[in-house]
């Protein structure tokens, strides 16, 4: 991306973005309306930039047209699924439509049913799928041209912890040889699965790297301490708090801040909540505290 930015009036949703990326996940984490899907959508040339390009390989990807979309997969965030079609038909559809021979499209269906995990509901008709099995059909169909590279925006959006774990194995097993980018605002989502972590806020990447290095980035930044829960409201409304645990003598509070906060807090290592805690959270500010 070479100084990639979309503005819609005057509102910049992506701006000047310089990222490059090679095979591997990429998680982009960022809180509603930071830019994500609009970016998402510029990858896959349902939008085109203000100014700025998206290059694969060196060539411009509007450029590259039909070329670019045979190697692209995507998992929009409301993806539009077809109620009556069962998931198999669902998945031939769609494999007509990216213009997959009949031949090729049946043994990739068959497999890609396998592969998500849906063989016993391949004949269910979408609108009785759950949620996590919606959204398994919808990586499935992504997946179908065998795609290069793979966008999948808010994948996890109202799975359970299991579908999470599961999703997460799948997104592992999906990235060898690719290029995956994946949006959500759930930390635990790409903790583990992406190798490298773009946070987004107001259309601008603010820190991009591994998780390690995100949380190294937060020493001397996590403090504990205990405090009487007539301090709490004060301390809210300065400090941004990631955690809170009532104890015998007080409450144990985890504070994101800067500078050591309180004469007794102890310095902890941070955790990937810590780290969007301290980019993209806000505090209680005036809101009225009561515990
Ligand atoms: N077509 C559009 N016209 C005008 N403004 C838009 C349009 N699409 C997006 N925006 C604005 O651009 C900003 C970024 O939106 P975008 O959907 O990219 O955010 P997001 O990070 O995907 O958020 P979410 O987590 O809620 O999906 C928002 O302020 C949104 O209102
Ligand atoms: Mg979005």
């Amino acid at each position: 991306m070479i100084d990639l930015t979309k503005k819609f009036d005057d509102f910049k949703a992506v701006d000047s973005l310089n990222v490059t990326m090679t095979t591997g996940v990429y998680g982009l984490l960022g809180v509603n309306g930071a830019g994500k899907t609009t970016l998402m959508r510029m990858i896959c040339t349902l939008l085109n930039p203000t100014e700025g390009k998206i290059t694969c390989n060196g060539e411009d990807i509007i450029a590259m047209d039909g070329e670019y979309r045979k190697i692209l997969g995507y998992l929009p965030q409301d993806f539009g699924f077809y109620p009556e079609f069962s998931v198999k038909d669902y998945l031939f559809y769609i494999a007509s439509i990216k213009g997959i021979r009949p031949i090729v499209a049946k043994k990739r269906v068959k497999e890609l049913i396998a592969k998500v995990g849906l063989q016993k509901a391949e004949n269910k008709k979408m609108k009785n799928l759950s949620g996590g099995m919606k959204r398994r059909a919808g990586i499935a169909q992504a997946m179908l041209n065998n795609p290069k590279i793979l966008i999948l925006d808010e994948p996890t959006a109202g799975l359970d912890p299991n579908e999470r774990i599961r999703f997460r194995n799948l997104i592992s097993e999906l990235a060898e040889d690719r290029l995956v980018l994946l949006s959500t605002h759930i930390v635990s989502d790409i903790e583990y699965v992406a190798n490298k972590i773009f946070l987004m806020k107001d259309g601008k990447i603010m820190y991009q790297g591994t998780a390690e290095e995100l949380i190294a980035s937060m020493e001397e930044k996590v403090w504990v301490s205990t405090v009487d829960k007539t301090d709490i409201s004060h301390l809210m409304k300065n400090y941004k708090i990631a955690n809170m645990k009532s104890e015998m003598c007080g409450v144990e509070l985890r504070i994101i801040s800067k500078e050591c906060p309180l004469p007794n807090a102890q310095e902890v290592e941070a955790n990937l909540e810590d780290v969007f805690l301290y980019y993209f959270g806000e505090k209680a500010g005036n809101e009225d505290v009561t515990i």
